[in-house]
């Protein structure tokens, strides 16, 4: 069965071809960065307005890409329904209904967290179930035990910010560029991770679940006392907190501290749930699994307490068409489908998500 994925949820606009038989057969990606740069962050009607502008052409490329001429051209179409912008979603929702209309083909509503927590499973050596997952991306933080495509016991998840909405928004405190997380980690690398103590929020308190909305004050006020030891006062000036005036070395050391307070935190959990489910292999998914300080401390930590950790490739770590198509084709084999009406979600907890009959 080839099954076209469309992802739309923010800002990119990812399209795949999935076969259940061959496997992965064309992707491609748009992303909306530079349009969204001059804001500062994703600005949901730009959004959605580029979506409507890329969808098609894409679709029409990654067809041709996948050697897709038939008529249908695909058995199916998967598209993310949630979580996300509501304006966006629509997009990726209407466009992939009235093209599955259009081929009379059935049309399969995916849940995004359910795509990322699958997409290990596109790479060689996939887990077998059952695992734990860390989703970690720019709307989620979550550590789930998983024995089965939605069969979702939610173990821990941040009280506040998510893993990547921090680094994005300490970036900006930091007079970052956007889009500020992989900016912020690149930084990191060349800066000392002891340079700074920030605090690990809730490591004293039994439990999976995370607090990262403290970092960003305890960041704030590292780089007004930075700067006021660079203006030779005691006084730190009021300001915005954008910190451009820092000198090279001290951002790097602040980004690699920061980081590595998120990462202690991440991994500290992602033992602590391994053990509470009683599992060796872990997933780790979502836009933050790209960071390469993540990688090294969990590659650690799986070789001390004897855990497997798998990821997607680096391609698939952030939104792309790729996981929907698979996480839509598994729902398919086991016969679900979309009912007629268009309907988005832009908060769907993983949780509700049922599995295939
Ligand atoms: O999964 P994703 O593409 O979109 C959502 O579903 O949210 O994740 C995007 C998030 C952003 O917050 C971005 O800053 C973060 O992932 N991110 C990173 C890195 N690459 C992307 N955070 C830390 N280190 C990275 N290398
Ligand atoms: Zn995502």
């Amino acid at each position: 069965m080839k099954v076209l994925g469309i992802e739309t949820s923010c800002d990119e606009t990812g399209v795949a071809v999935y076969d259940t038989g061959a496997g992965l057969l064309a992707h491609c990606l748009y992303s909306q960065i530079p349009l969204h740069a001059e804001y500062g962050g994703v600005v949901p009607e730009l959004a959605s307005r580029d979506h409507v502008r890329k969808l098609l052409p894409l679709v029409t490329e990654v067809l041709t890409r996948a050697g897709c001429a038939g008529n249908p051209p695909v058995d199916a179409v998967a598209y993310t329904a949630g979580p996300g912008l509501a304006g966006a979603l629509l997009v990726g929702a209407g466009t992939a209904r009235a093209l599955a209309l259009a081929w009379d083909v059935p049309a399969v509503e995916v849940h995004h967290m359910e795509a990322h927590l699958l997409a290990p499973l596109l790479e060689d050596n996939p887990p077998d179930f059952p695992f734990v997952a860390l989703l970690v991306s720019g709307g989620h933080t979550q550590l789930v035990d998983v024995e089965g495509v939605g069969r979702y016991r939610l173990l821990g998840e941040s009280i506040d910010d998510a893993a990547g909405e921090a680094f994005d928004k300490t970036a900006k405190l930091m007079g970052l560029p956007y889009p500020g997380g992989p900016v912020l980690a690149r930084l990191a690398e060349q800066g000392n991770p002891a340079a700074y103590s920030f605090p690990r929020p809730l490591l004293d308190r039994p439990g999976c679940d995370f607090s990262f909305s403290g970092l960003k004050t305890a960041v704030m006020l590292v780089i007004k006392a930075a700067r006021a030891a660079q203006a030779g006062t005691t006084q730190a000036r009021d300001g915005d907190g954008v910190s451009e005036d820092l000198p090279p070395a001290v951002m790097a050391d602040i980004a690699a501290s920061f980081q590595q307070a998120v990462v202690d935190t991440l991994v500290n959990k992602s033992r602590r749930a391994l053990e509470a489910a009683g599992r060796s292999d872990l997933v780790v998914a979502g836009g933050v699994s790209a960071n390469v300080a993540l990688r090294a401390a969990l590659r650690d930590m799986g070789a001390q307490c004897a855990v497997q950790v798998h990821y997607p490739r680096f391609d698939f770590c952030s939104d792309n068409g790729a996981m929907v198509a698979f996480a839509g084709a598994q729902r398919l084999l086991a016969g679900e489908r979309a009912g007629l009406a268009i309907q988005v979600r832009a908060r769907w907890p993983m949780t509700e998500l049922v599995p295939p009959a």
